[in-house]
């Protein structure tokens, strides 16, 4: 074994490492000549590089839609089972699900008025965009939409849910709005067959869908059933009311394709009577086929309490 070292034997190899060697005329080891040659074919190995990436980018944005989410269904955080909300939204406080309604005091009715009007304006005034204005059609199931046509929910024509009449909070019969929440591209999978429901359905529900719509085509909705949680909460929560009296979100309002303007379908619930002096417990659920539903984390369904007072 023989290491090799080498010493500076010569006048050459004492200017190794030096910025210039007078010798050979070069600068850092190279000759002004090698430099350029160097210098130039980097120059354009990165301009080319350069190009490469702006292309590909170019590509990419070229198949970017921005209607589109990238991410959808199940690799999205949301998933595809879509959740119930409702409005009026009770005090500041997220947690809260309690609806406290003193119908005799005109400060707390006002309150839970403009509470559901700030959610609601929007589809007083449908076709309202940052940008100007969307035209609206009136769908029906005979006339759905075609794309890039937005739907307008009649929530006008729902008396007695209406501004002016209080959403009748002051005579502590209360409308409470259902939404679907929006899930890209999701259609429902309906309960349309009166002879194929499942048997978890509320009665009043299934002889509805079976007796009071005799057109099959106006079975594809995506139904709702507001109940009281537990026996006693159904006899405090007395007659539910719907509107539209399809008691459903119909099925032409999907898929939701992030139109501009696109408003979700709306439902308005009722209590005409509920008792007072009294929590009561109301589930709201939403019937699809391919809405899953569990009481315990609250999936396809909302939660919130009446207290009349
Ligand atoms: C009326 O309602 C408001 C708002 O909820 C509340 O602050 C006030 O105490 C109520 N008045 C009475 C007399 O209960
Ligand atoms: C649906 O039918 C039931 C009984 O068949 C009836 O009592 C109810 O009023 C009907 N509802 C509507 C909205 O037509």
């Amino acid at each position: 074994m023989t290491a090799h070292y080498r010493y500076p034997s010569s006048k050459h190899d004492f200017y190794r490492g030096q910025w210039y060697n007078p010798e050979k005329g070069t600068y850092l080891g190279r000759t002004p000549d090698s430099w350029a040659k160097i210098g130039l074919f980097y120059l354009i190995f990165y301009g080319m590089l350069a190009a490469l990436v702006a292309i590909c980018m170019w590509v990419f944005f070229q198949t970017l839609d921005p209607r589109i989410p990238k991410w959808r269904d199940e690799e999205s955080i949301i998933g595809t089972n879509p959740g119930l909300g409702f409005r009026p939204m009770p005090d500041n406080n997220e947690e809260s699900t309690l609806i406290w309604l003193q119908g005799s005091n005109q400060t707390n009715y006002e309150k839970w008025k403009m509470n559901l009007m700030g959610f609601l304006s929007k589809y007083y005034t449908p076709g309202m965009i940052e940008k100007g204005n969307v035209p609206t059609k009136r769908c029906s199931y005979d006339e759905p939409p075609v794309r890039g046509q937005v739907c307008d929910v009649e929530v006008r024509s729902w008396e007695p849910c209406s501004p002016d009449r209080h959403f009748e909070y002051h005579r502590n019969a209360p409308c409470i709005f259902l939404k679907l929440n929006r899930i890209y591209g999701w259609v429902p999978e309906y309960y349309n067959d009166p002879n194929d429901l499942p048997e978890d359905m509320p009665q009043q529900l299934k002889d509805h869908i079976k007796y009071n719509i005799t057109r099959p085509l106006e079975r594809n909705n995506v139904w709702i059933t507001c109940v009281g949680e537990n026996p006693a909460d159904v006899e405090y929560l007395g007659t539910v009311k719907y509107y539209p009296s399809i008691q459903g979100f119909p099925g032409y309002y999907y898929p939701y394709l992030n139109s501009e303007g696109y408003l979700s379908p709306l439902i308005a619930v009722q209590f005409k009577r509920p008792r007072s002096g009294i929590v009561i417990n109301v589930e709201c659920r939403a019937w699809a086929k391919n809405i899953k539903y569990s009481r315990y984390d609250r999936s396809g369904s909302v939660h919130f309490e009446l207290l009349i007072d």
